[in-house]
């Protein structure tokens, strides 16, 4: 490259994808294409990282985008990032238990953020490893930065299965529906119907409770449902979507109203916590989370699945000391 072409390159913002993986590799891909920004790949395994780099490198002309990407195994490389994003860690395998994968995935997340830090204090952070909620927390603590800086994806993956779900259902394009998810990413998250609409209808009044409680049960088993189809590993296209869907609305200081794991003060009366609630997103990170009104039941559902963050969570603070 000539100095001319770093320094345009450079007049691009730039974000680390931490893991080369299924999730880390699609979001790069996406990234890229959507000319959202330059990506620097980083994973442990030698030349992985590197080998994705390239064949994403060589669809750059086909794709018609000008960002670049390098792949490493070297920190060094991710300095000056504008954002963040842990897709690093393993995914649940038969045998292991949601403990095992919250102690292993911890010690990757708590030392990937460190290190990524060292060179970017400024960057966002954008958690995507599981358990998602758990693993936001200890990223923020790990990172030092202030909360609004650090935040988790899965509302908008949730949001979007439901999404999904009730378009199929109703006939309607998946962007006339505007779904609402809440809640851990895990069995209990809590989707709202109440905050579901279909071009501005409620979804309840489009098709049965029964039919509606049905798409609910399949919006929180929708990761089951493709990890048993795979067979081996888990979803990577709409996970990637939505973390660039965050990346987005970072870059291009969108101000989104979007579902994501955002540290709780007492909102929701939930305190000092990751969760899933709607926030706006914009270039400081998390500017603002909103309060919806919710009906005792919505409230008591919200609260259980708080309670499984919590106790999860418990288990994990200590790798925070090591
Ligand atoms: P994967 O196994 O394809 O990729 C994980 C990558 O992380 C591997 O390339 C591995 O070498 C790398 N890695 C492991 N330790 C590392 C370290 N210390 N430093 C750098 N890289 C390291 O897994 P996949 O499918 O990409 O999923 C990644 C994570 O995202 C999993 O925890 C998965 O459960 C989670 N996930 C979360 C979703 C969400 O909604 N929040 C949705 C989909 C996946
Ligand atoms: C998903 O929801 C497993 O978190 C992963 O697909």
């Amino acid at each position: 490259m000539t100095v001319d072409s770093v320094s345009f390159a450079r007049s691009f913002s730039q974000v680390t994808v931490v893991g080369a993986g299924n999730v880390g590799s699609t979001l790069a891909q996406r990234l890229l294409e959507h000319n959202l920004a330059n990506v620097v790949l980083i994973d442990i395994v030698a030349g992985r990282p590197q080998g994705v780099a390239l064949d994403l490198a060589q669809a750059a002309g086909s794709e018609g985008h000008n960002r670049t990407i390098v792949g490493t195994n070297d920190y060094q490389d991710t300095a000056s990032s504008d954002i963040v994003v842990i897709t690093a860690g393993l995914p649940r395998r038969p045998g292991m238990t949601r403990d095992d994968l919250t102690q292993t995935n911890g010690k990757i997340v708590i030392e990937t953020v460190r290190q990524a830090l060292a060179v970017s204090p400024q960057a966002n952070i954008i958690v995507v490893t599981n358990p998602l909620d758990v693993m936001t927390y200890l990223a923020w603590k790990a990172s030092g930065l202030p909360p609004q800086q650090v935040m988790g994806m899965a509302g908008v993956l949730d949001s979007a299965r439901f999404q999904r779900f009730i378009a199929w259902e109703l006939g309607v394009p998946p962007q006339d529906v505007s779904a609402m998810v809440l809640g851990g990413h895990g069995d209990l998250m809590v989707p709202l119907p109440r905050y579901t609409t279909v071009s501005g209808i409620p979804v309840g009044e489009l098709m049965s409770t029964d039919r509606l409680a049905e798409l609910i049960d399949r919006t929180r088993n929708g990761g089951a449902e493709i990890v048993q189809l795979l067979k081996q590993g888990g979803a990577y296209y709409a996970p990637a979507s939505s973390a660039c869907v965050m990346v987005e609305a970072i870059l291009r200081h969108q101000r989104r109203i979007l579902p994501l794991a955002a540290h709780l003060t007492g909102q929701y009366g939930l305190e000092d916590l990751y969760l899933g609630v709607p926030c706006r997103l914009g270039q400081g990170g998390v500017e603002e989370i909103l309060e919806l009104s919710l009906t005792a039941e919505e409230q008591e559902a919200l609260a259980r699945s708080a309670a499984s963050v919590r106790e999860q969570l418990q288990g994990a603070l200590a790798l925070l000391d090591g």
